[in-house]
């Protein structure tokens, strides 16, 4: 008995310190969360960038939704075709830091380019709204392989 008690106390001890060190953890890695939301949601250049992603993100989201439900008419489509090619417009306002990189300027095109494309086409089978998506995705992938962290 004596012999398990002083281990059981150094076991608790240790336990006290790892406990304690995760604590810090947690709240070092609480304050980061809430400083890096703050610095987010305190710059409107970033606000911009995020926001014109999620819109055209949100309305990929859509598109395949649509599909998947057999929703193709034009009227299921255009409206959220319309909104990538909206945001692509400012792709280079909402990015200045990329506005005078070639490459990123290509990209913006390309997507403007494809999202133009399907708006002509105005596919009103599921398989051309799949193709448009296709093409519209590889303009995303274009720049987000050279852009996106
Ligand atoms: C010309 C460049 C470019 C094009 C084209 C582009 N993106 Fe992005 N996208 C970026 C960059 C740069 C980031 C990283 C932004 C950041 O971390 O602030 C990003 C990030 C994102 C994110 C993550 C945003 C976040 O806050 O985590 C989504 C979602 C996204 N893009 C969707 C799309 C979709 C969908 C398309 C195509 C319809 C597209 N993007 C086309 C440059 C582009």
């Amino acid at each position: 008995m004596n012999d398990v008690a002083p281990n059981a106390k150094k076991g608790s001890s240790a336990f006290g310190r790892y406990f304690f060190v995760l604590l810090l953890g947690l709240v070092i890695g609480a304050f980061g969360a809430v400083y890096a939301l703050n610095a987010l949601s305190s710059n409107p250049q970033s606000q911009f960038q995020q926001g014109s992603m999620h819109v055209m993100g949100w309305n990929m989201g859509q598109l395949k939704q649509n599909v998947a439900a057999a929703k193709c008419s034009a009227s299921d489509s255009i409206p959220r075709i319309q909104a990538i090619n909206v945001m692509a417009r400012d792709l280079e306002s909402a990015f200045p830091k990329y506005a005078d990189d070639a490459a990123f300027v290509k990209a913006a095109t390309d997507l403007r380019t494809s999202s133009n494309n399907a708006l002509m086409a105005a596919p009103q089978t599921c398989d051309g709204v799949s193709q448009a998506m296709r093409n519209i995705g590889l303009s995303c992938e274009g720049c987000h392989s050279k852009f996106k962290d």
